[in-house]
């Protein structure tokens, strides 16, 4: 099939057409098992019914008013984050990368209303990801994705993933707020330690800076509670969302507390889409169902049930030397005489009908539907298995 689009992406060699629970065919009628999950975003699988008839629903209502006025679906949505996490108020726009711009500016504005002119500076960690835009790029901790695209926007500063120490020294005054991922996804799947958030905590309120937790990835019942931060004792003062909030539809969001909410002020941040009534209808059932003790105990259970069984293929092939990771976002690094070499394996898994991620040059991921069945874990792994005996052959 000709290419249109501009090459950032090195597409698979297959295009897929429709899908069904963790079930997806190609254009030729070829069937793949997805334990990828659209990169944690298919929370649900692809197309359960429940979201298409939301959709559909919504469809015949209303599709975009602008957000010179509210809507019902998106002030439900946003009820619904409050009423079960930390937060007081919701932002919402339509990406993680969109999430985190609007996360770093309302702490950056906090800052300086609150403390003054000297407080903007940025505290994120070495190998994070927080989305490609200019700013989210810069933040992140990955030089690759922002060093073509200097001058990059000033005040911020790297420290390495849970380490204290780093972080203690590098926090200040000028601090404005310190970002982490309670698992750093994108760079293979890293969780952070339950010492290090709790430290995090401790050292933005002595300081005065927000503490920023990106849970684009990790949110919405994957790591088996419908927010990572929720297994650390400890609650953010800005969270963003997306990826999952919307099972699938584009949809971002922030979370925070009535405290800092008043500094997005009327007219000081904005998005034309933010809030759509479809993606906020969609997003308002999937958090319906994410949102049980059954769904989030089923995620529990897979998990483990789909580490134990990876830790096992690891140790057969001698492939991969570690799995971690929490729930259904699960990592498994590769043996050093493997390093570097994860995306040769998920090439591999395409070829025998299993659609898996990397996460970092040395680490294959898994993120698939939270209501992945028995049948399609095994299938998936019986797959797995027969690609990586291949692979190694
Ligand atoms: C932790 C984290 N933050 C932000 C993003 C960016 O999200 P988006 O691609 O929706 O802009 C991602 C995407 O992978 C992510 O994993």
């Amino acid at each position: 099939m000709q290419n249109y689009l501009t090459p950032n992406f090195s597409f698979a060699p297959m295009i897929p057409e429709r899908a069904l629970g963790s079930r997806v065919w190609d254009i030729e009628g070829r069937e793949y098992i997805d334990l990828s999950g659209g990169i944690a975003v298919n929370a649900l699988g692809h197309c359960h019914p429940d979201l298409v008839a939301a959709l559909a629903e919504q469809s015949q209502k209303l599709w975009h008013i602008s957000n010179i006025y509210t809507t019902k679906p998106a002030q439900e949505l946003a009820k619904k984050l409050v009423e079960h996490t930390f937060a007081d108020k919701v932002f919402f726009c339509n990406s993680g990368a969109e999430a985190n711009e609007a996360a770093l500016k309302l702490a950056r504005k906090y800052g300086r209303d609150h403390f003054g002119e000297h407080k903007t500076e940025i505290i994120s960690c070495l190998n994070s990801f927080h989305g490609r835009t200019l700013f989210t790029v810069s933040v992140g901790g990955q030089p690759k994705y922002s060093k073509d695209y200097a001058p990059l926007p000033p005040g911020i500063t790297h420290v390495p993933f849970n380490d204290i120490a780093a972080l203690e020294a590098a926090i200040s005054e000028n601090t404005c707020a310190v970002i982490i991922e309670p698992i750093q996804g994108e760079s293979g799947i890293l969780p952070a330690t339950q010492e290090y958030l709790q430290a995090a905590r401790r050292l933005c309120d002595e300081h005065g800076a927000l503490l920023i937790l990106d849970e684009v990835q990790t949110g919405m019942g994957h790591t088996g509670k419908l927010f990572a931060y929720e297994h650390y004792g400890i609650t953010p003062d800005i969270l963003s969302s997306a990826k999952a909030l919307g099972g699938g539809f584009p949809v971002g969001a922030i979370l925070t507390t009535d405290k800092i909410a008043p500094t997005f002020g009327p007219g000081t941040h904005g998005s034309t889409f933010g809030g759509n009534p479809m993606a906020c209808a969609v997003g308002s059932r999937a958090f319906d169902i994410i949102n049980t003790p059954e769904t989030l105990a089923h995620v529990e259970k897979q998990g483990q049930k789909l580490q134990t069984t990876l830790r096992e293929l690891g140790e057969k092939t001698s492939v991969f030397k570690e799995v971690r990771g929490m729930g259904l976002l699960i990592g498994c690094v590769l043996a050093d005489q493997y390093k570097g070499r994860a995306s040769e394996i998920t090439a591999a898994a395409l070829k025998h009908g299993l659609m898996v991620l990397v996460a970092g040059a040395d680490v294959v991921r898994f993120a698939p539907s939270l209501l992945l069945n028995d049948e399609d874990m095994a299938e998936g792994l019986k797959r797995l298995e027969a690609a990586l005996t291949e692979w190694i052959a």
